[in-house]
């Protein structure tokens, strides 16, 4: 092999520089020359291309986002947008691609791949949500940023004696909302692996404020039956039942620009490094994870047609722990 190309797609997350990093530098290390797709999946379709040296990765390993860029491209969903793709591909002699993503750019990996060219997947995205990975690229450091706006928020609430709705995103998971609610101690958490029943929550928030509690965070995962602001609609006319006054915090894309911790720099290098030294040993479609503490492969196939299930039990956890 001599030359192959990395890209980054989807959300961004903290630590996919460090990964784009370790995917050039083990690159080159193997004698390949490496080129970075800019803008994700737009990119690969507009052959937007550029050469990586090991000084062009030099200083990101600290940075949050994506020095490539990153997209949500409609037009790579289509087969003549893949098709598109492939010819510029083979047009700049590139003969492999590391993705670094989570579900809708593994499905992209997996559907190249499947077209005869090989590619890998690097298993990122905040919402821990990939099958074929515990924990994926990001999710440490937003799980940091959104606990860190628990602290804070706890804080306030004390000395309003209010009631916080706030909202994570994670988009179909509760992974983000579950995790800060437990870390951040919580009173009740929201998540749409479990329907949600607002007359059920009022009721554990009423409970909270009898106990004498100073406050009660309600950490609310956007995707769930009841997102923060439709619940804060709700309980609209039960605010008096509620004990404490009401505010609404959605956190939104602040978890997604963090500068990455350690856990994510050291996981994305990891992954990484492994997703160069697979091609190297003439592996493809797969995804690079990380499983019960080891650096994992998983078939694309399995990675598509699999979900990664929330560990529901900690939600009674959740539960006791916030009495
Ligand atoms: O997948 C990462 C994520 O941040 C989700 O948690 C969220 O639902 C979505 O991306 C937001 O997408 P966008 O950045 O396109 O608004």
């Amino acid at each position: 092999m001599k030359r192959i190309a990395v890209l980054t797609s989807g959300g961004d997350a903290p630590g996919m520089n460090a990964a784009i990093r370790a995917v050039v530098r083990t690159g080159i290390d193997y004698g390949w020359e490496v080129f970075g797709v800019r803008h994700g999946y737009a990119g690969l379709i507009a052959g937007d291309f550029i050469p990586m040296g090991r000084r062009s990765v030099g200083g990101i390993i600290q940075q949050g986002g994506t020095i490539l860029g990153s997209a949500r491209s409609e037009e790579f969903r289509t087969e003549e947008g893949r098709s598109r793709a492939l010819r510029e591909l083979n047009r700049a002699g590139i003969e492999a691609l590391a993705v670094i993503g989570g579900n809708g750019s593994q499905s992209g990996a997996y559907a190249l791949d499947q077209m005869g060219f090989p590619v890998v997947g690097i298993a990122s995205t905040i919402d821990n949500d990939l099958y074929g990975s515990d924990i994926t690229i990001g999710v440490d450091t937003a799980l940091n940023i959104a606990l860190e706006a628990l602290d804070r928020l706890k804080v306030t609430a004390s000395s309003h004696q209010r009631a916080f709705l706030v909202e994570t995103m994670g988009r179909n998971s509760g992974y983000l909302a579950l995790m800060s609610a437990i870390a951040g101690g919580a009173e009740a958490v929201v998540i749409p692996e479990v329907e949600t029943d607002p007359e059920a929550l009022a009721n554990e928030i009423r409970i909270a404020y009898e106990r004498g509690k100073a406050h009660a965070i309600i950490v609310v995962a956007e995707g769930a039956n009841y997102e923060a602001e439709a619940l804060a609609q709700y309980f609209k006319e039960h605010v008096q039942r509620l004990g404490f006054d009401l505010r609404v915090t959605t956190l939104g894309h602040v978890q997604r620009g963090g500068m990455p911790g350690a856990f994510d720099r050291l996981l994305a290098t990891r992954l990484g490094a492994r997703a160069t030294y697979e091609l190297s040993q003439g592996h493809h479609g797969v995804l690079v994870g990380h499983c019960r503490g080891e650096i994992t492969t998983t078939p694309h196939a399995e990675v598509v047609s699999n979900r990664q299930m929330l560990d529901t039990e900690l939600l009674a956890l959740a539960k006791v722990l916030a009495k």
